[in-house]
This record gives structure tokens, sequence and C-alpha cells, in this order.
């Protein structure tokens, strides 16, 4: 592949590891916030009639955008070929519905933006509960990669007898996967969600087994109000201290600190949004789907 690999701030780790796996380089870019909030993007490299791999997880849309977006328009402007996003983590998937009167579907909104700006994108387990896949929201080649098989071997390498925990149903769809894999049995528990940060959950109805380290398992940790609320359930009903996985480390505010609170034995997250808890690596997985992609050019 002879792409060029750019990276927006904070997704550096990745886009070096992605460069290594594809055999690629690594363009230079210099952003900067001036005082006055305004950013100011300069590519460094030649980038006319390149193909272009851009790594961005978008966390925190409002301030990551617009860096995006002035990135890519001038890739474009300085004559750069098919750009590909690679997001390894895709927000805005959450607003799926007008769940109040007078609300948007942001995830049709970002969607339609996100489409106009690039050529392609590539993600980890986006967020789909009532669209069934990107889609539906997308005009543009859309590749979803899953962090099942890394959790799963993760797991497999690292826990003796573990306990699958989902909190709620949109998590049975990577924990029963997760789960077949790691040859572990599973519950999934119903959640309520009054708010933000008002969340509860069903009891537990699996057996207590002295011998089985419990291990939640969840897409997005923001709030960490979900994996709060479980690790709680799990405490009450006498389980040891549960391990913590999400694919995606948001961590919104003091909620990493929350959680461990809580009595998570441990927090494990995937690397698709940098974070002092990754320890499961999606690089090789998502370099392989660059690969198949740029293989039949969707
Ligand atoms: C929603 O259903 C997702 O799968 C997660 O459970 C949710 O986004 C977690 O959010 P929080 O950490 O704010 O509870």
């Amino acid at each position: 592949m002879t792409a060029t690999i750019f990276a927006l701030p904070g997704n550096e780790v990745l886009a070096a590891s992605l460069a290594h796996h594809l055999q690629i380089k690594v363009g230079q870019v210099v952003f900067h916030s001036f005082p006055d909030g305004e950013n100011y993007v300069q590519i460094l490299d030649e980038v006319r009639g390149k193909e272009i791999l851009l790594v961005s997880s978008l966390g925190h849309p409002g301030e990551k955008f617009l860096p995006f977006y002035f990135l890519t328009s001038t890739l474009k402007d300085l004559g750069a070929g098919r750009i590909t996003l690679i997001t390894p983590y895709l927000p805005y998937m959450r607003q799926d519905q007008r769940f109040k009167p007078g609300e948007g579907i942001t995830s049709r909104y970002f969607a339609r933006l996100v489409s106009q700006i690039v050529d392609a994108l590539i993600t980890v387990d986006p967020h789909l509960h009532r669209f069934h896949s990107l889609g539906e929201i997308y005009s543009i080649p859309t590749q979803v990669v899953s962090a099942a098989p890394e959790i799963a071997r993760w797991i497999h390498e690292k826990i003796e007898r573990p306990l699958l925990i989902g909190p709620d149903e949109e998590s049975e769809q990577w924990l029963s996967a997760i789960a077949a894999q790691a040859q572990a049995p599973y519950e999934i528990l119903k959640k309520n969600r009054r708010g933000d940060e008002d969340v509860s959950v069903s009891h537990i109805k699996t057996e207590r087994s002295e011998d089985r380290t419990p291990v939640i398992i969840d897409d997005i940790i923001s709030s960490a109000h979900t994996m709060i609320e479980t690790v709680k359930e799990l405490r009450s009903a006498g389980y040891p201290p549960p391990i913590c996985i999400g694919v995606h480390a948001i961590f919104a505010n003091d909620s990493y600190q929350e959680l461990k609170e809580a009595g998570a034995s441990s927090i494990v997250t995937c690397n698709t949004i940098a974070h002092p808890s990754n320890q499961i690596d999606l690089s090789e997985s998502l370099s392989q789907c660059v690969f198949e992609m740029g293989k039949d050019g969707s």
C-alpha cells in the first residue's frame, strides 16, 4: 500500500502502529490552537495524488471536529486523493431516534456531515441499536471492525474462569460473540436509564460460584454509571470485585476514578481512544480492515 497516514492530536500512537502494520509513511502535520480558540493546520508532506488514511477518534466531537474538518479540507485543497477516515470511536450513535418531541436525530446529521467530508470510513463497534448498519445513515463506504476477537483473546489469556456480564440488552450483540469465543458463560442484565447519571440495573440471576471471576463488558464507558451500578449490583449479590472491560474509554469527568472507587478490581479498555486503561490492542484488526478495503476498492 502506498498511502500516507495522518493522525489528529491524541491518535499518534495508534497511527504509528497502523503505519507499522501497513508499512506506510506517517505524514507530518502541525496543529495549533490560537489564544482565541481558533485552529491552525499545516501539512508538511507532499500529498498531491496520494491516498490518505486519517486516524481520528472522535470522542468529545465538539472540540475534535473542526481540526478534523480543517485537516481534510486542506488535504483536498492540496490535491490529495481518496481520504479514508479511521475513527476507532464513532460518536453520535446513541441519539438514533427522537426520544422526546423537538429533539434532533443527531446520528443522522453527524453521518451526513462526515459523508460529505471523507470518502470512506472505518470504525470499531459503533453503537448500532435502532440503526442496523452504518449504511442506513452514512452515504460513503463504511467498514466495521469488531473488538470481540481481541477482547475474547484477552479474557482467555488473563482470566481462568470468567463469568461475563452485560449491563443491558444492547450489550448482548458483542457479549454473546465474546462469550462464544472465550467459551465463557454470560448473563445480560436489564438497564433503566432515567438521566445521564441516573441508571439502575436489574438483579443478577446467575448463582454465585466461588471460582468464577465476574467480568462486566460494555461498548462505551462514558459517565461510567452503567458500569458503576453493575459493579454495585454484583458486590451486593456477594460477588468478588469484578473486572470491567469497555471497548471505548470515553471516561467523562472523574468517572474513571469513580468506577475504581465503586469496587472494580481492574478497568480494561481497547485502544480506540487513548487512555491509561488501554490494554487491548486493535491495531492489527484495524490494519487488516484497511488492507481488505484497499484490495476490493470499497
Ligand atoms: C448504551 O446503551 C451503551 O451501550 C452504554 O451502556 C452507555 O453508553 C454507557 O454510558 P455511561 O457510561 O454514561 O453509563
